[in-house]
């Protein structure tokens, strides 16, 4: 444990998905509620003694509420994918079709994966992204959604950069009968933030982590504003998916979605979008294709093809000199892992450290360094050049100070 609070000062963080919290989310999470055991909703536990665990809880309901400006929140999902599962409990039967976004094209395994309980005891169907524009192509989709006619249709992944058109895909849901159910999960701190579009008034159900943008603990939420749903949606997530609650980690929800309501984190929010567009703008001077072209977000999605490069090869020169990021399959990619061309870039945590435009530019040509050196053969000297400027970085911009 002493070694990974090292490597997280001495590195610095660039995988999408990653945050650093503030000290007192980390203290929630060791804090003594982790010794109550409690199942049920405030006001109403199956044991005895949760009179300040309601309190909690409801905080980190109204927080929520009032973050995303929705008339109902479930704070208790142990993670995304649980959150997910909960919706799936709710609103289908097992053998019913769902269409989401394909995971070759930036969706979540959660999502219909044939891996995941989702894709197994559900009839998954995928859409995908232009192969011109690298976006979701709403007219293609409408016709795919014509044609599978799902119960549910799910917008979001894990590593898609642009921004969806949520009521462009509430509209197409309506034609079809289907639920459209928004995994914000990556987005969610940026909704928060107001720098990008809020999916609340165009869904039916939306869900998300408390981890990436959000800047929590490791988590999950459930958002609704339909009434029909509140009390099913209570037990669909307990005793549906889950038994008793993460106090500890409720606690730590219900700071970080307070923390989220500040001035401080919209100002946060709009650094993340400003340093996801300087890194990608530099990258791209430097001869880095961008699937998509860019982003709208926190997110970064690199094409290495161009540069005889594997996404995998990228990480791991990248981690040699202490940049942390992950290689990802990009639109049309290789089915095998090791081969896939992409690498993912986030700008969550390291703005969280205190980096902006400057430092971001900075780190965008170490990266193009690192790259250009490793396919050209010999990384070493770009290595040690890169370790000097990082190192720089990371003690100028302590994780915890
Ligand atoms: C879009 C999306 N949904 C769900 C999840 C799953 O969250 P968890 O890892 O908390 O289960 C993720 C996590 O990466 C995600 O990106």
């Amino acid at each position: 444990m002493a070694q990974e609070k090292t490597r997280q000062q001495d590195q610095i963080e660039l995988i999408a998905s990653e945050n650093i919290v503030s000290r007192a989310v980390l203290d929630a999470l060791g804090h003594e509620m982790t010794n109550k055991t409690l199942e049920g909703y405030p006001g109403k536990r199956f044991h005895g003694g949760g009179k300040f665990v309601d309190i909690v809880e409801q905080a980190a309901i109204d927080r929520a509420k009032a973050l995303f400006g929705c008339s109902y929140a479930n704070v208790q999902p142990h993670s995304g994918s649980q959150a997910n599962l909960a919706v799936f409990f709710l609103l289908l039967k097992p053998g019913d079709r769902v269409l989401s976004l394909d995971l070759a094209a930036g969706g979540h395994l959660s999502h219909g994966l044939k891996a995941n309980l989702s894709g197994r005891w559900f009839e998954s169907h995928h859409y995908g992204v232009n192969a011109n524009s690298e976006v979701i192509d709403y007219d293609a989709l409408e016709a795919r959604a014509e044609e599978v006619k799902p119960k549910l249709l799910i917008a979001g992944g894990s590593a898609y950069p642009r921004q969806i058109d949520f009521a462009r895909m509430a509209q197409i849901a309506k034609n079809v009968r289907a639920w459209l159910h928004v995994d914000m999960a990556h987005i969610a701190g940026l909704v928060a933030g107001g720098v990008h579009p809020s999916p609340i008034p165009h869904a039916d159900i939306i869900t998300c982590t408390t981890t990436k943008t959000l800047r929590g603990p490791r988590g999950g939420l459930i958002l609704t504003n339909n009434e029909n749903w509140f009390k099913k949606l209570e037990s669909a997530v307990f005793p549906g998916v889950q038994g008793s609650i993460h106090t500890q980690v409720l606690a730590a929800k219900a700071i970080c979605l307070g923390e989220a309501l500040t001035e401080d984190f919209k100002a946060y929010t709009e650094q993340v979008i400003a340093n996801a567009r300087t890194l990608c703008a530099t990258l791209q001077d430097r001869g880095i294709r961008l699937v998509s072209g860019g982003t709208d977000s926190h997110l970064a999605l690199l094409d290495l093809s161009s540069k005889g490069m594997t996404g995998k090869r990228a990480e791991v020169v990248l981690e040699r000199a202490n940049i942390t990021s992950n290689k990802n399959a990009i639109p049309n990619d290789s089915p095998r892992p090791p081969e896939w061309v992409g690498l993912r870039l986030g700008t969550g945590a390291a703005t969280t450290r205190g980096l902006r435009e400057g430092e971001f530019i900075s780190l965008a040509n170490t990266i193009a360094d690192l790259i250009e050196s490793e396919a050209a053969g010999d990384a070493d000297t770009a290595v040690k050049d890169a370790i000097a400027t990082v190192s720089k970085l990371c003690k100028q911009f302590p994780v915890y100070s």
